[in-house]
């Protein structure tokens, strides 16, 4: 991870380190070339004997669409798995075993394959028939419903098998793939997704509303930050995990209400999606219930009492705060 002289400070340990901003730059930029080199590696592994077969044709569009649909995106739940590790860890990424990295880079890179799956579906005519997603086209609309489908299928089970690539630490690889799987399914994202699509033209309160930001959302969140502490050995049951679930339970709602305010008064050019999507289609959101400037309130609350459960971490756990920040404050 190279860095500029400016960018330097003094870590809660007395070393030079990286400002946060170069941090979170250095770690989506080496989660984006992983990403890159896995589905490069899936690429080249055809050994058809015909260079121009059918099904090496079909599977390298495939690929080629699989690409574009994790291209992309702020790589906030991968952050946060590098995050949650310096948090319990006390040590930064680069001063890491190479293992260790391995296994933190390949649960961010999970993560984000899981991620990228939930939208190309979610953005299904099916779900919420987006046309545009992280600043292009959306998948189906630059390939086909039937392709979208599929890459979504890919790209979910990328996720498995980048986290079963390597030998090292099988019993913490073992311990994340749970949990990843755990969150992605009926009593995660995909059961938020259900709560979503069953919600529409509803009148949702706010305790529903919740549920269904903490599954659809708030479980992917919690996953990148148990991922995170996992690959560095910590167990669910130690207080430091605890503590960052309560955090993250918090932050991840908070992020959604911010996803819902953006809907409204989002720049198509700073959040890459179309705004205006939840009213067209009659979703209940927190700006729906609230309106624009309580809900502002709202997910500042959800931001301070998140910040409140790190309150026994020291500077460690500074990343973390920072991350924190940005997912509340962003405009993006
Ligand atoms: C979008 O998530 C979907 C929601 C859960 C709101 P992000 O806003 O993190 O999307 P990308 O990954 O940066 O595109
Ligand atoms: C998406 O919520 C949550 C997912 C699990 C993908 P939204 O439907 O509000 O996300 P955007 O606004 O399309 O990114
Ligand atoms: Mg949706
Ligand atoms: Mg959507
Ligand atoms: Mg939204």
């Amino acid at each position: 991870m190279g860095c500029q002289r400016k960018k330097l400070r003094q870590s809660y340990d007395g070393r030079i380190t990286l400002e946060p901003e170069a941090e979170e730059k250095a770690l989506k930029l080496l989660i984006d070339k992983n990403i890159k080199t896995v589905s490069n590696l899936h690429e080249n592994s055809m050994t058809y004997s015909n260079d121009f077969s059918f099904s090496r044709r079909v599977l390298k569009k495939f690929w080629e669409a699989i690409e574009y649909g994790v291209h992309g995106g702020k790589r906030l739940r991968g952050i946060l798995v590098f995050a949650a590790a310096e948090a319990v860890s006390k040590k930064e990424y680069i001063s890491l075993s190479e293992a260790e990295r391995t296994c933190l880079l390949d649960s961010a890179t999970a993560i984000e394959c899981v991620h990228a799956f939930s939208l190309v579906h979610d953005d299904l005519p099916v779900m919420d028939n987006d046309r545009l997603r992280r600043g292009r086209n959306t998948l189906h609309v630059e390939y086909d419903e039937a392709t979208a489908l599929l890459v979504g299928d890919a790209l979910q089970t990328l996720g498995t098998e980048v986290l079963c690539s390597s030998e090292n630490y099988p019993e913490r690889r073992f311990k994340i793939i749970s949990v990843l799987s755990k969150a992605t399914g009926a009593s995660g994202m995909a059961g938020g997704q259900m709560i979503d699509i069953c919600a529409i033209s509803n009148k949702l309160g706010k305790s529903d509303l919740e549920i269904m930001h903490k599954y659809k959302t708030g479980a992917l969140f919690e996953a990148a930050v148990s991922m995170g502490y996992l690959a560095m050995n910590v167990a669910h049951e130690d207080n430091r995990a605890k503590s960052m679930r309560s955090f993250i339970s918090r932050l991840g709602v908070g992020f959604q209400v911010v996803d819902d305010i953006l809907d409204t008064v989002g720049l198509q050019k700073t959040t890459g999606k179309e705004a205006g999507r939840d009213k067209v289609l009659n979703k209940p959101n927190f700006v729906d219930l609230l309106g624009v400037e309580q809900a502002k309130e709202y997910a500042g609350e959800c931001l301070h009492s998140a910040l409140k459960a790190l309150e026994k971490f020291g500077g460690e756990a500074d990343f973390l705060r920072y991350i924190a920040n940005r997912l509340v404050k962003r405009n993006f």
